[in-house]
């Protein structure tokens, strides 16, 4: 990870009809990643953003996808992606009974592979998993929605996971936020240590498509 923080743009926050505009858009903005959140309607309460979306935005562009899997039984779902080296893939501590297993499947396809932890789930279940993952996706919202507000807490938790990011001398690992990161939470967490942000309605989709790039250049400005 380069010392500037990294924006992923959260796409269920798009549009379907200016879809492709705000994709070029974001290639002209140099957006480091693409967010899909892949929703199965049973590991979290929503549907979305499915196989043929992902493969029609790997039609569209070259920006590199950060795929959120929020989906019962990934393991078994993988070659559902057609994954690619530039990919980061972000799997559910809490969708997978073998974690370890699902991670070292997903980096066989030569993409990062991060854990990400919902707002109720201890930081403790991922012991197991730092030195193994790329990195790890902290949700500040209950997964599944947009526009929601961050759950109380997440904030410290967000701390009590970079302390031991720290403690192990992980460097070059991705500390991913998602939910409702706003321009003013997102300049906190990048002084705490995130350097990946998910970026969706709190901050880069804000008005309409016009404000767009005043909304990127407040952000870049947050997580220098
Ligand atoms: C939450 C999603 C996000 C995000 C969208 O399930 O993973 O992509 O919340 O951004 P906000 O929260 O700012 O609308
Ligand atoms: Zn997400």
């Amino acid at each position: 990870m380069n010392k500037n923080g990294k924006i992923s743009a959260s796409m269920m926050c798009s549009s379907f009809d200016i879809l492709s505009d705000t994709i070029h858009l974001f290639e002209e903005e140099n957006i480091d990643y693409l967010h899909i959140d892949v929703m199965d309607g049973n590991f979290v309460t929503n549907i979305g953003y499915g196989t043929s979306y992902v493969e029609f935005i790997r039609s569209v562009t070259d920006i590199p996808l950060d795929i959120h899997l929020m989906i019962t039984n990934p393991k078994d779902k993988l070659t559902w992606f057609g994954l690619q080296p530039s990919d980061i893939v972000s799997l559910h501590v809490e969708s997978c009974k073998d974690i370890k297993t699902v991670v070292e499947r997903v980096k066989s396809y030569g993409c990062k592979c991060t854990v990400a932890i919902n707002p109720v789930t201890p930081v403790d279940v991922l012991e197991e998993i730092y030195l193994t993952a790329d990195g790890v996706n902290i949700l500040h919202v209950t997964p599944g929605f947009a526009g929601q507000k961050a759950v109380e807490g997440t904030m410290e938790k967000t701390g009590d996971v970079i302390d031991k990011i720290n403690e192990l001398k992980l460097t070059d690992y991705i500390i991913e936020t998602d939910g409702n990161i706003t321009f003013e939470r997102a300049k906190i967490l990048r002084e705490m240590g995130v350097n990946m942000f998910v970026a969706g309605s709190s901050s880069i989709f804000k008005g309409d498509i016009s404000e767009y790039r005043e909304n990127i250049r407040k952000l870049r400005e947050s997580i220098m």
